[in-house]
C-alpha cells in the first residue's frame, strides 16, 4: 500500500485503532500495521526454521530474509555496510553491549545527560564498581542540551559519551552532531540512545558520524524484542564479544575458540528470525509513509495541543514552550494533582491512553523532585480530532479539580 500522506488512511493498517481508543502512548510502543503482523504470521505458517545452521530450503529462505531485513535497517539510519547493523532484543541490550565490551578501564570516565532512561544510566552506574567514572553533564533548565557544559567535563580521560538522541521525558532532541564533533576532537567515542529518535527523523549515522545508536523495534511498528545496534565497523571489528555462544564462532577446541566475523560475532544463540523479519517490513512501511511526513504530523499535533493548553495556567509542561522542539511529545502536570490520577481520569472519560509516572528515568525527576508526568505521545496515525479531544478533556480535568 502507498499513499500521500493521510493519517485516516493509514489507521486503516492499524488493527488497534479499529478500537474505541485514542492511543496517546506512542513514545513507549508503538502499533503494528497489519504488513508486519502477516510477515511475522507467514514466517511462522511458511518457513519456521533456523537461519545459520541448516542448508536446507527453509533455512536458506529464513538466512536471505533475515539478509533482507539487515538491508531495510542499514538504509533506515543510513549505514554504509550490512555488518554494522546488530540485532538484539532492544536498546537496552545494545547499550549493555557497548558498555561491556569497549574495554573501558579503572579511571576512564563516560558521560551521560542528566536526563537518560534507566537503559543509558544503569549499564554505566554498574561499571563504577570496576573504578570507571560517570560524569552527568547538566541541561538546560528547559530542557535542552547545554554544550558548554558537556566541554567543560569532557577530558582526556573520557572514553565514552552515552546520550539520549530524543527524550522520552520532553521529546527534546539533542544535538548529536555537535556532541560528535567535540567528542572526536577530544579522542572520545559518542554513543547515541535512538529509541524515540530513529522512528520519527530521518537518521543519518555517517552525517552525524556518531560511533554507535541504540534502538527498538518496538517503538518503531516493529515486534516486541527487536532492536539494533549500529557501530562503526572498525570499532565493532576491534571489541570483545559480548553474549557468545551458538553462531558467534567458526570452530571450538576445549580449551580455545576462533571468533566469528561481524556481524554473527554478536549475534549469540538462536535469534528472533520472525521479529527481525517483521522489524524489515515495519522499515519498509515506515519508508512508505515517510519520516519527513511523520515529523510533520507529530508536530502539526502537538503544536495544536501546546497552543491550546499552555495557555492555562494550571497546566505545567516539561521541556520548552515551543513545541517544534518537542517532537511528538507533550508531557505536563496539573498543579494539586496526581498525574496517575489524571491519567485514568483521561481513560475513564474518553479512552484516551497515555502514560503516567517517571517514564523509567527516576533519577531526572528525584533529583527535581517531581513526582512524575502525564505524557501524551502522538505518531502519524493520531489525528487532529484525537488532539482536540484531549485537549477539551484535560481542560475538563482543571476546571473540576
Ligand atoms: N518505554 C519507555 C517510555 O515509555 C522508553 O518512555
Amino acid at each position: 500500500m502507498i499513499f500521500g500522506f493521510d493519517a485516516n488512511k493509514a489507521r486503516k493498517d492499524f488493527p488497534v485503532l479499529s478500537k474505541d481508543i485514542i492511543y496517546f502512548d506512542n513514545a513507549c510502543m508503538s502499533l503494528k500495521p497489519l504488513q508486519v503482523i502477516e510477515r511475522i504470521n507467514e514466517y511462522y505458517k511458511e518457513y519456521s526454521a533456523c537461519a545459520g545452521r541448516s542448508a536446507h530450503k527453509l533455512a536458506s529462505r529464513v538466512e536471505n530474509e533475515v539478509a533482507k531485513s539487515r538491508e531495510e535497517l542499514r538504509k533506515i539510519v543510513n549505514a554504509k555496510k550490512q555488518e554494522e547493523i546488530i540485532f538484539t532484543r532492544n536498546t537496552t541490550e545494545g547499550i549493555n553491549l557497548v558498555a561491556n565490551s569497549i574495554g573501558l578501564r579503572k579511571g576512564d570516565e563516560v558521560i551521560i545527560s542528566d536526563k537518560e532512561h534507566n537503559s543509558n544510566l544503569l549499564p554505566w552506574l554498574k561499571l563504577r564498581k570496576n573504578g570507571m567514572i560517570v560524569k552527568i553533564c547538566p541541561g538546560n533548565s528547559d530542557g535542552t542540551f547545554n554544550l558548554e557544559n558537556f566541554e567543560k567535563l569532557i577530558s582526556k580521560k573520557t572514553k565514552i559519551v552515552s546520550v539520549v538522541f530524543t527524550s522520552n521525558v520532553d521529546g527534546v532532541t539533542n544535538p548529536i552532531k555537535g556532541i560528535c564533533k567535540i567528542a572526536h576532537d577530544n579522542g572520545s567515542l559518542v554513543l547515541a540512545d535512538g529509541a524515540q529518535a530513529v522512528p520519527s527523523h530521518e537518521v543519518d549515522v555517517g552525517g552525524l558520524d556518531v560511533d554507535f545508536l541504540a534502538f527498538s523495534g518496538h517503538k518503531m511498528l516493529g515486534p516486541t524484542g527487536t532492536g539494533v545496534l549500529y557501530g562503526k565497523k572498525k570499532l565493532l571489528e576491534k571489541m570483545d564479544q559480548f553474549i557468545i555462544g551458538g553462531e558467534t564462532v567458526t570452530n571450538t577446541n576445549y580449551d580455545s575458540y576462533e571468533m566469528e566475523e561481524l556481524p554473527m560475532k554478536f549475534e549469540a544463540g538462536l535469534q528472533d528470525y520472525a521479529g527481525i523479519i517483521g522489524l524489515g517490513e515495519a522499515c519498509r512501511y515506515l519508508k512508505r509513509v515517510g519520516l519527513g511526513s511523520i515529523k510533520k504530523q507529530e508536530l502539526k499535533l502537538n503544536a495544536l495541543i501546546s497552543r491550546e493548553l499552555l495557555k492555562n495556567e494550571k497546566i505545567r509542561i516539561l521541556g520548552p514552550g515551543d513545541a517544534g522542539q518537542r517532537s511528538g511529545i507533550f508531557s505536563f502536570n496539573i498543579k494539586g494533582m496526581n498525574p496517575h490520577n489524571v491519567s485514568k481520569i483521561l481513560e475513564n472519560s474518553r479512552n484516551i491512553l497515555t502514560r503516567s509516572g517517571m517514564h523509567c528515568v527516576h533519577s531526572w525527576f528525584n533529583s527535581r523532585k517531581i513526582g512524575g508526568s502525564v505524557r501524551a505521545s502522538m505518531y502519524f496515525y493520531n489525528t487532529e480530532e484525537e488532539a482536540e479531544i484531549f485537549v477539551g478533556e484535560v481542560q475538563k480535568i482543571c476546571k473540576a479539580f
